[in-house]
């Protein structure tokens, strides 16, 4: 909810889809694989992909085919779309960062702002190292410090503990459904980016961050 009153201190960040567009890699592995297994997938489903977890990701592409498949099998798959995701990141550099991303960092720099990183991603550390930006954030929260994902709020509070701020005086940023849940639930205010149908219950939606005033206007 957007409290006029409120001067916020602390913004939290996603990674996949905010600060580049890796969401796209996770895209493209997951269609290479689903195609290998001549199942069903397209960008619609992958909507709901975003902000989930790697397996939790492929039981709901596995939801479009009859074929059953034992844990170790789905394990396999899982760390197979993992290797050709971990090929596709290999060649991001800091030109991958979003337009407006490194604008708003500067910024919130400047005004004192504590910024962190809250991604489910077991490979976030690999990505902001390639892009640069792996000593930018305070605090960075990614797979191995929390026990439940997305749509639970556990990552954004963990973020907000991280960075010393209180949860009500942090902004969130997402891209994803399950994302905006989670920020909602931690009672922060949210910010959507992206796709409009995805984040539309968050607080504001903006198409990308290339004009943060609406966010600069909160602090
Ligand atoms: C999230 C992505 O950031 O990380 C999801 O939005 C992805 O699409 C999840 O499944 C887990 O990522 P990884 O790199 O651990 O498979
Ligand atoms: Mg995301």
């Amino acid at each position: 909810m957007i409290d006029k009153d409120v001067k916020y201190k602390g913004v939290i960040f996603d990674l996949d889809g905010v600060i580049t567009d890796t969401a796209e890699y996770h895209y493209l592995a997951w269609k290479k694989l689903a195609d290998e297994l001549n199942v069903y997938f397209d960008r619609k489903i992958n909507e709901n992909l975003k902000g989930i977890s790697r397996i939790e990701s492929l039981e709901i592409i596995l939801k479009n085919t009859d074929k059953s498949f034992s844990e170790e099998e789905k394990h396999r798959l899982a760390d197979k779309k993992n290797e050709y995701y971990k090929e596709m990141i290999k060649e991001i550099t800091p030109k991958d960062i979003l337009p407006g991303v490194l604008d708003l960092i500067k910024e919130l720099k400047n005004r004192g702002i504590k910024m962190a990183v809250a991604s489910v991603s077991k490979n976030a550390k690999t990505v902001l190292l390639n892009l640069g930006l792996i000593e930018t954030f305070d605090y960075i929260v990614d797979a191995n410090k929390i026990k439940n994902g997305k749509p639970d709020p556990e990552i954004f509070l963990n973020a907000a503990y991280g960075i010393d701020v209180e949860p009500k005086l942090c902004i969130g940023i997402e891209d994803s459904k399950a994302g905006i849940e989670a920020i909602n639930r931690a009672g922060m205010l949210s910010i959507g980016v992206g796709n409009y149908e995805t984040v539309k219950e968050a607080d504001i939606v903006l198409k990308d961050l290339s004009d943060s005033s609406a966010i600069l206007n909160l602090l």
